[in-house]
């Protein structure tokens, strides 16, 4: 695991959006797992970018999202189909078809959460995913408890997760109560995973997560069992953590951060 600093959440999105670009243009064919929130919109937004201005392609490109609200259908303007629709695929020239998000409406669920996983493999599996993390410490919707190498799966979500979301719609009653997610042993047999995390309010979980023991109780702390995990945040999320005097020695030192400095 490397954990890399930048100065505010701009710079820090823009490093993950270089890191993308990065393995996207080794490999035009990415796999590449993608994740929702707040966080994630300036990584996406940066990406928009790169491809109006530098020609940054995604024809190739084929994604998986890492969660999705059961209940809710794709256009519904609170999903996260929608959301990627949004803020990233209506904008880009990738093939909606190359996209998965899983369908939280679809009659049979552990069918369509076996039907992901079988769709993840088919792929060759996940080169690259993209990670945020939820002030109780989840990853997708893998919420406190999540066995360590859980699959996709229907999740409750906690109060935790339901008051920190609901902000998002008109009403609480209207937040969805589950969710499918792909498990932490879904996300740990990625090739290689990016966390970003912003802000102070993500201080504390990042702590836990990247310096703390390894617990199902804090899902993202397994990322420390992830052969190669770039955590990245900005100064405010950095703020509780112990090791940062090394953490800037890496960044400053290593020769595969030369070309990001
Ligand atoms: C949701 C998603 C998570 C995401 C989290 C953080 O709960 N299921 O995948 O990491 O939000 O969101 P934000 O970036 O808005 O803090």
């Amino acid at each position: 695991m490397e954990v890399i600093i930048q100065k505010d959440a701009r710079s820090a999105a823009v490093l993950v959006a270089k890191l993308i670009v990065k393995e996207l243009t080794a490999k035009p064919a990415l796999v590449l797992g993608l994740a929702t929130g707040r966080t994630m919109e300036s990584v996406y937004g940066e990406l928009i970018r790169l491809y109006e201005d530098e020609g940054l392609d995604f024809s190739l490109c084929r994604t998986f999202n890492l969660d999705e609200y059961v209940g809710l259908a794709p256009d519904d303007p609170h999903s996260y189909r929608h959301f990627m629709n949004v803020h990233l695929f209506d904008h880009i020239n990738i093939d909606k078809r190359n996209t998965h998000v899983p369908n939280g409406l679809a009659g049979n669920l552990d069918r369509e959460c076996a039907d992901y996983e079988r769709a993840i493999a088919e792929c060759g599996g996940i080169d690259l995913q993209l990670l945020g993390i939820g002030t109780d410490g989840h990853i997708g919707f893998n919420e406190p408890l999540s066995a360590l190498r859980s699959r996709t799966r229907e999740k409750a979500l906690t109060p935790a997760t339901i008051i920190q979301n609901s902000k998002y719609f008109d009403s609480p009653d209207q937040m969805p109560k589950r969710g499918i997610t792909m498990g932490v042993g879904t996300i740990l047999e990625s090739r290689s995973c990016i966390l970003l995390a912003t802000g102070a309010d993500k201080a504390s979980i990042v702590a836990k997560a990247v310096e703390g023991p390894i617990t199902a109780m804090v899902s993202a702390s397994a990322l420390q069992l992830h052969p190669h995990c770039r955590i990245v945040v900005d100064e405010a999320a950095a703020s509780r953590l112990q090791g940062t005097d090394y953490y800037r020695w890496i960044f400053q030192n290593e020769p595969e951060w030369a070309e990001f400095r």
